[in-house]
């Protein structure tokens, strides 16, 4: 199941390499998308397929793993910035087609519901992408006493709040709450693709080869049939 590829660069390709056959495939898939500093490099990759003219986005559609709570799509740190600048605006994707949970909704509630019923109207993932947080966490699902199941809007761990704070100006700007997809949603996806670098090998260990427990949100990967993690070893 886990992968050990040389290094960042091999595992952004060979990621792109699964993307790419994924929407040649079947170009009007729906991906699950992720942010973070790991799959930059895959995006990276996916860009210059699209302008080699090796990739086309334009029936793609793309629901992404999670949002800060009260952040706005032009602030640099909301997901959805971030989605826009590393893929969004460099391809040929139908913006309408690109689905983020909104983290300026005045009801997190009807937020969440709203989310889940979105997923379901597409007709579920089939290729969802993950990184991984170094607590085990996906999407932002952190450690809990149960999994969760649809989207919800979660307080981030002091853990995440620190991991993420070298982002933001300092620790005291980082939201402490966030919208995530559930776990459920994450389990139904037809295929998943994890990357992790090298500073994440002891994580990725624990959650594919220890048990399967919501103290380490993804180690219930184990149970799913289509997972590659592709674990970068430098
Ligand atoms: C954030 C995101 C996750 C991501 C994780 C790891 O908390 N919500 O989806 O996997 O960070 O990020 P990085 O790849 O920067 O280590």
């Amino acid at each position: 199941m886990i992968q050990r590829v040389d290094n960042y660069e091999e595992m952004s390709r060979i990621a792109a390499k699964l993307f790419q056959v994924a929407i040649q495939k079947q170009p009007g898939l729906v991906l699950g998308l992720a942010t973070g500093t790991t799959p930059i490099g895959l995006y990276d990759n996916l860009v210059e397929l699209y302008r080699a003219r090796e990739l086309d986005f334009h029936f793609v559609r793309t629901v992404n793993l999670d949002e800060y709570v009260g952040l706005t799509a032009a602030h640099v740190q909301s997901y959805r910035y971030f989605m826009n600048t590393h893929l969004f605006d460099r391809v040929n994707i139908q913006r309408d087609n690109t689905h983020l949970p909104d983290g300026m909704a005045p009801d997190l509630a009807v937020e969440c519901k709203r989310y889940d019923e979105m997923v379901d109207s597409l007709g579920g993932i089939d290729l969802q992408l993950l990184g991984i947080g170094r607590n085990g966490h996906i999407g932002f699902n952190e450690p809990a006493d149960v999994f969760s199941t649809g989207t919800v809007a979660v307080d981030l761990t002091d853990d995440t709040i620190d991991a993420n704070a070298r982002l933001f100006a300092n620790a005291g700007e980082v939201p402490k709450k966030a919208i995530s997809m559930g776990i459920k949603t994450i389990m139904l996806a037809k295929k998943v693709v994890l990357l992790a670098t090298a500073d994440k090998k002891d994580i990725v260990e624990k959650a594919f080869l220890g048990p399967i427990t919501p103290r380490v949100p993804a180690s219930i990967l184990q149970a799913h049939q289509n997972v590659t993690v592709l674990l970068a070893k430098e």
